[in-house]
């Protein structure tokens, strides 16, 4: 089962690089783009819902349009979390607004950097809890057909500062509203994975384990083998 998830990520990349139109937003994701945007967190790209290390995405990622800007429009990229708070068992926040900026009109490249005046929401890295599995982040650019930003008005009353006032972001209808149109979008996915503490007691519990029930590690190596199989 995982095996062939991530089978499918593979000849995904495979055939989405050679010229084919495959969606670059999750699944069921509105609102869907085929066109792809670079984001690049120190040193992990984000795309087709691949895994980023949590550690890798503590600062916000490098953004860069795969497709130059229209120069007439001012743009606003977005990332959001549609598992907030608890994953896939724990839906009832999502979206959650993560980042929000704008990028002025005739701007041909966009901003590398999150503290700019530009601003809207800063950026606060992703922070799903142990347990909850993985955790799928979208980040959207969208075209702005006014030269300065308006929040919509369904979310002008919402204190962006206050990280509650960023919960249950209606991506779809923040873009309906605000006239903003999607031109280019990635997604990933991100977890936190349970801390195992390393003891040298544990260490030596694992050694004499092996050493004494030498059977338990070939049990080991069939059930890879069957994973690798499923
Ligand atoms: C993406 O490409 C697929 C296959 O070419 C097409 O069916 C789909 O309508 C496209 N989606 C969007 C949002 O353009
Ligand atoms: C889902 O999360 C919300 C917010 O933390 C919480 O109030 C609610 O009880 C949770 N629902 C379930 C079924 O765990
Ligand atoms: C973006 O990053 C590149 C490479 O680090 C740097 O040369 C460039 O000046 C940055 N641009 C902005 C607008 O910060
Ligand atoms: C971001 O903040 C740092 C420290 O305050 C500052 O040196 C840097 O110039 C700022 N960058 C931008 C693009 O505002
Ligand atoms: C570029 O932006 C302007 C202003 O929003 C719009 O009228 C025009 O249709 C856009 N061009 C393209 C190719 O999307
Ligand atoms: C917004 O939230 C921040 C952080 O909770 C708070 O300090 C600030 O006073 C709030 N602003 C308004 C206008 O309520």
């Amino acid at each position: 089962m995982k095996f062939s998830r991530f089978a499918i990520a593979i000849a995904l990349s495979v055939i989405c690089s050679t010229n084919r139109s495959c969606a670059q937003t999750p699944p069921g994701f509105s609102p869907a783009t085929n066109k792809s945007l670079d984001a690049t967190f120190a040193g992990t790209k984000a795309a087709l819902g691949g895994s980023v290390p949590l550690s890798d995405t503590k600062a916000s990622p490098l953004i860069t349009a795969v497709q130059p800007l229209n120069v007439s429009s001012s743009h606003i990229v977005m990332m959001v979390d549609l598992d907030t708070p608890g994953g896939a068992s724990n839906r009832s926040l999502a979206p959650y607004l993560h980042w929000l900026f704008m990028v002025p009109k005739g701007a041909t490249r966009l901003h590398n950097e999150t503290n700019s005046t530009s601003s809207i929401a800063p950026y606060v890295a992703p922070g799903p809890h142990v347990g909850d599995g993985p955790h799928r982040y979208v980040i959207l650019l969208f075209a702005n057909p006014r030269s300065s930003f308006t929040m919509p008005v369904s979310f002008r009353n919402r204190n962006l500062t206050d990280l509650y006032g960023r919960v249950i972001f209606d991506v779809n209808k923040f873009a309906t509203e605000g006239h903003f149109e999607v031109v280019a979008a990635t997604w990933f996915e991100t977890e936190r994975k349970a801390v195992v503490p390393i003891t040298s007691a544990a260490n030596l519990g694992s050694v004499d384990s092996m050493a004494l029930f030498p059977w338990t590690s070939s049990l080991f190596i069939m059930g890879l083998v069957s994973w690798m199989m499923m």
